[in-house]
């Protein structure tokens, strides 16, 4: 047993959020910010978890942490609640020294927990001499139960698939298909609208207008799937003229559902007019995010309008698509 350093993509989401939280396909990317976790297993069945968000780090004997991972602090859940996964599926009741550092802010909304929860237990599997028992598909299973828990039931996957897989993704089925696409990743501009998303509250607010309205909204949401499958076939063709206008008509839908901005609003529409093929907001609206499609000649205009749109806070983040999944670093 010694100590392993494992870093995991945080990940944009292109098209298909909400629809994808009930078993419809979206398409996603991994992004090249992120997370990195250090595991030195320990044999006096303490753990020990250092994170900048923290003081001091937070100590736990493995019997306590063991049960639940409510009682951990907020800054520290995703990675008891992988502990806790990994001990489950091993049985291997191994303490450790854990160490979290990320290349960017949760603020931003691109998926540090899931990152964060996938690297922690490949980082696990790979310090414990396990790495060659856990494979990719079982780091999305064990991640994806970790982040449901701490969630109360809310998410996807879809990020803890970016997060494992990394490169662009079709995801449908809440991981039942995972499939990488060949190709360059899509050219895009990508806004942070200087707000973060209350994406819990979001999808909460589209599940009480699902139960109200289970026809109309499962009619949206399989026309949002149709969307993604067209979306994926012009991904492939490098058509992105027609990517830009399925990218546009999601937008469209997402609007109807109330879950955009002014903040977003304004940043789509200086896109837009500044000469992007299409723009949208990426992930659960309330703030985060948007992206805009721009070829080389729209791409220094696309980002001075949304410099310049009047958003407080809002910034362009330089980022590049299609990152690897989750990988041990050299030591
Ligand atoms: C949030 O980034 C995307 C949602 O679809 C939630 C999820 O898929 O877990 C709103």
């Amino acid at each position: 047993m010694s100590h392993v350093t494992v870093s995991a993509p945080g990940k944009l989401m292109l098209l298909g959020e909400h629809a994808v939280v009930y078993g419809y396909a979206c398409l996603v990317t991994a992004v090249n910010l992120r997370v990195r976790v250090t595991v030195a297993p320990r044999d006096d069945g303490k753990v020990a978890i250092a994170t900048l968000d923290l003081p001091e780090p937070f100590a736990a004997s493995v019997d306590n942490l063991h049960g639940s991972s409510s009682e951990a602090p907020q800054a520290v859940r995703f990675v008891v609640s992988a502990l806790q996964q990994f001990w489950r599926e091993t049985g291997a009741l191994t303490g450790a020294d854990i160490a979290t550092a990320s290349d960017f802010t949760q603020a931003y909304g691109l998926g540090s927990s899931s990152a964060v929860t996938a690297a922690t237990i490949k980082a696990l599997a790979e310090a414990t001499g396990r790495g060659h028992a856990l494979d990719a598909s079982d780091i999305f299973r064990l991640g994806f139960a970790a982040v449901l828990d701490v969630q109360g039931g809310i998410g996807s996957g879809f990020d803890v698939a970016a997060a494992t897989y990394g490169g662009t993704l079709y995801y449908a089925g809440r991981g039942a298909e995972i499939v990488p696409l060949p190709g360059p990743p899509p050219p895009l501009v990508v806004g942070y609208s200087g707000i973060k998303a209350p994406t819990t509250r979001l999808v909460q607010h589209v599940a009480a207008l699902r139960a109200r309205r289970p026809e109309a909204m499962d009619a949206g949401m399989r026309h949002v799937d149709d969307l993604v499958g067209e979306a994926q076939a012009a991904l492939l063709d490098g058509d992105y003229a027609q990517l830009g206008r399925i990218m546009d008509t999601n937008q469209a839908w997402l609007d109807t559902l109330g879950v955009g901005t002014a903040a977003l609003d304004k940043l789509i529409t200086a896109a837009r007019r500044a000469g992007a093929y299409g723009a949208k907001l990426s992930g659960a609206g309330g703030g985060d995010c948007m992206i805009a499609l721009v070829n080389d000649a729209t791409r220094p205009r696309v980002e001075r309008a949304i410099a310049q749109a009047g958003v407080p806070g809002a910034e362009v983040l330089r980022v590049e698509m299609g990152a690897p999944g989750v990988q041990v670093e050299p030591l």
